[in-house]
């Protein structure tokens, strides 16, 4: 596996020769975070080797390499999801090759069903914890050369970095929630037990996507900051679509583009 992570970036190393400071995963309706990047290169991940192919739709796949709020990034337009039938490290190959690449802290971001009732549709949380429910990444042989056999998870979401944001959510008038994000599998929504369960447990939004990233991230040493934008109120008994959810991450798309620039020119 190492060596496929080695060759891939050695291949984006010889094609593009841009060393990003940080790497950024856009979730479900922010792409538009990339109007916003001054672009240097742009490679399809079909024209990487070993990367998979995102297949769903409103995910167009590509790696932009580009400057944004002064810091050199590696933004993966698309990203790739336990549901679509990847393997656990097909779905965080791209976060081991960006780390390989040479970035020093990851941004991820998501859309995810609100579960907290004093949450909105349309708020922004800040991810400060998770309860991972996908199959782990790490099952398997472990490769020392990316991380130890037991990493530690006592602080996913960079607390500095979490700091950050509220200062320059702050500055920008931004409202920003606070809460722990649970990872499932899906592609199914929740039943209401579901949601019910989830809170119980001590949820305040739910995704399918996100966990096994920050889980291979971490594995590696890398600080994370997650977002997540609540498209739809899962407390709400209400019918949950993957059209709102894509609707709602278009909506919160200004104020998340001003906080993550905000937050890079910061760092
Ligand atoms: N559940 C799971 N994933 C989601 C949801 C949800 O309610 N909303 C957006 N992604």
């Amino acid at each position: 596996m190492i060596e496929k992570i080695k060759n891939t970036a050695s291949f984006i190393n010889e094609k593009v020769a841009f060393e990003p400071e940080v790497g950024i995963i856009l979730g479900t309706g922010l792409g538009g975070l990339v109007n916003h990047i001054e672009i240097a290169h742009s490679l399809p991940y079909n024209e990487i080797p070993n990367f998979p192919i995102s297949t769903v739709e409103g995910h167009a796949g590509r790696l932009i390499f580009g400057t944004l709020g002064g810091k050199r990034v590696v933004a993966m337009q698309g990203r790739f999801h336990y549901y679509e039938g990847y393997a656990p490290e097909q779905v965080v190959f791209p976060v081991r090759v960006m780390k390989m690449l040479g970035i020093k802290t990851l941004f991820v971001s998501n859309a995810s069903g609100g579960i907290n009732s004093s949450f909105r549709v349309g708020d922004l949380m800040v991810i400060t914890d998770h309860i991972n429910l996908i199959p782990n990444v790490l099952i398997g042989t472990n490769c020392p050369e990316l991380g130890p056999r037991f990493p530690d998870m006592s602080e996913p979401y960079s607390k500095a970095l979490e700091a950050l944001a509220t200062e320059v959510a702050a500055e920008n008038g931004i409202k920003l929630q606070y809460g722990c994000y649970v990872g499932t599998t899906g592609p199914t929504f929740e039943t209401p037990k579901e949601y019910g369960y989830f809170k119980a447990i001590g949820g305040d939004a739910v995704g399918m996507s996100t966990t096994p990233e920050v889980i291979a991230a971490r594995h590696m040493g890398l600080p994370v900051f997650g977002i997540s934008i609540i498209t739809n109120a899962a407390f709400s008994g209400q019918k949950s679509t993957h059209e709102e959810v894509q609707q709602e991450g278009a909506k919160a798309e200004k104020r998340m583009t001003s906080l993550i620039m905000g937050m890079l020119k910061r760092m």
